[in-house]
């Protein structure tokens, strides 16, 4: 590690861009140790961290019954050049607890520093869901949240390709909408063709905007109400759309429907053309006992069932472990199992002692320790 390194080590992780703003913060935080800078920052101004990235919520819009944009003002070292189709972690604190989530960004990228230095998450209430419904309907502007930094593959090529095909369902509307209103911004023109499908129309995020890309020739938009038109099957998808396997298609929502769309691609030898976001975890029938888990590292333990994740059962606990999407996808999260043995929640599959395993999708089968 090199004098600088060294220097900024403690505001690691909420890296500014600008080299000079990440040596300031780092005197602040050389100066208020053994307190953290935090401390003092936070009296000031509750969006300035030298630890960690935080926002406020500016707004909260209703957009259908049961989903709210939230609009967010960053703080420090958050990163405006995101790209349209990338997700974030936020962090809210219920009842003494920070508990995350990720959101897409449905908001278009700022790339030159304008004057708009807010982003937007669109969110659906799910039932029984934990955070999903006090984000649509319990939080209040003000709130101060925190985040963390954009991130996902789920992204367009540059430059896009010449004919795209978007296929989303409920929320999985949300990248697409980033995407859209970045091609607005940019004015880029590609051709372009947006299947929707949604309980009725009223269940429509962001309908009147979707209206106006379609009557503005942006985009030719299908929309499939299922709950009077039923789910959207291979022959819909041929009718609506004749030549889907020759483009290049982005699509989001429930995973049993993306694992539908995923064999018709492969069938007809257009896999490479399908690139896929799924929210939600597939909870496979796993059977696994629960146990106690030890965090050997930060000598704290957790008791959980067979259905609490890792990373959840150290978030209990207070043990501050990596993540990213906390469905599988990134990677982020692997840590190393060094004692006993988990399963993934997806599928069943074994890891044991030794193993570097993704806390966000396993689960302990017996009492486990990882090394965090
Ligand atoms: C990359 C990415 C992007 C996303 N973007 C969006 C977006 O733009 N908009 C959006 O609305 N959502 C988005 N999501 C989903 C979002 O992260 C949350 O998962 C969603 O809001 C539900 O959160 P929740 O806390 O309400 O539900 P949770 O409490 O996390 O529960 C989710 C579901 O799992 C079930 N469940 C929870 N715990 C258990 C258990 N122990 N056993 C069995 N079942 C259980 C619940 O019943 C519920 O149906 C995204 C997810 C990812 C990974
Ligand atoms: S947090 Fe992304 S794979 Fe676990």
């Amino acid at each position: 590690m090199g004098w600088r390194e060294r220097f900024e080590d403690p505001v690691r992780g909420v890296a500014a861009r600008h080299p000079s703003v990440n040596v300031i913060r780092a005197a602040a935080a050389r100066i208020t140790t053994p307190l953290l800078p935090d401390d003092y920052l936070h009296l000031i101004n509750p969006l300035w961290s030298a630890r960690e990235l935080r926002g406020k919520v500016v707004q909260v819009r209703p957009e259908t019954a049961d989903s709210a944009t939230l609009v967010i003002k960053p703080g420090w070292g958050f990163s405006f050049d995101y790209q349209p189709g990338q997700y974030i972690g936020i962090g809210v604190l219920i009842e003494g607890r920070w508990t995350w989530r990720s959101y897409s960004l449905t908001s278009a990228p700022v790339h030159d520093g304008g004057a708009d230095k807010t982003i937007s998450i669109t969110v659906k209430a799910m039932p029984e869901g934990f955070l999903s419904e006090h984000l649509v309907t319990g939080l209040r502007p003000g709130t101060v949240v925190r985040l963390a930094a954009p991130q996902g593959e789920f992204v367009l090529p540059d430059p896009l390709p010449a004919k795209l095909l978007f296929i989303t369902a409920g929320s999985g509307i949300t990248p697409i909408m980033s995407m859209l209103r970045t091609m607005e911004r940019r004015r880029q023109h590609t051709d372009i063709v947006l299947i929707h499908s949604a309980p009725t129309a009223l269940d429509v995020m962001f309908a009147e905007e979707l209206e106006r890309f379609e009557s503005q020739g942006m985009i030719i938009l299908h929309r499939q109400f299922t709950r009077a038109a039923g789910k959207l099957d291979d022959a819909k998808i041929d009718e609506l759309c004749p030549d889907w396997a020759e483009r290049q298609t982005w699509a989001c929502g429930p995973p049993a429907f993306m694992n539908a769309l995923g064999r018709q691609w492969e069938q007809a030898g257009a896999a490479d053309h399908l690139h896929i976001e799924k929210f939600v975890l597939e909870r496979g029938a796993v059977g696994a006992a629960g146990g106690t888990v030890t965090f050997a590292a930060t000598d704290r333990t957790a008791e959980v069932d067979g259905a609490t994740t890792l990373l959840e059962a150290g978030e209990r606990v207070g043990v501050q472990m990596p993540f990213g999407c906390r469905m599988g996808i990134c990677q982020s999260c692997v840590v190393t199992l060094s004692k006993g043995a988990v399963r993934d929640l997806r599928n069943g599959a074994e890891h044991v002692e030794g193993e570097r395993v993704q806390t966000c999708i396993s689960i302990a089968a017996g009492d486990c320790t990882l090394d965090v």
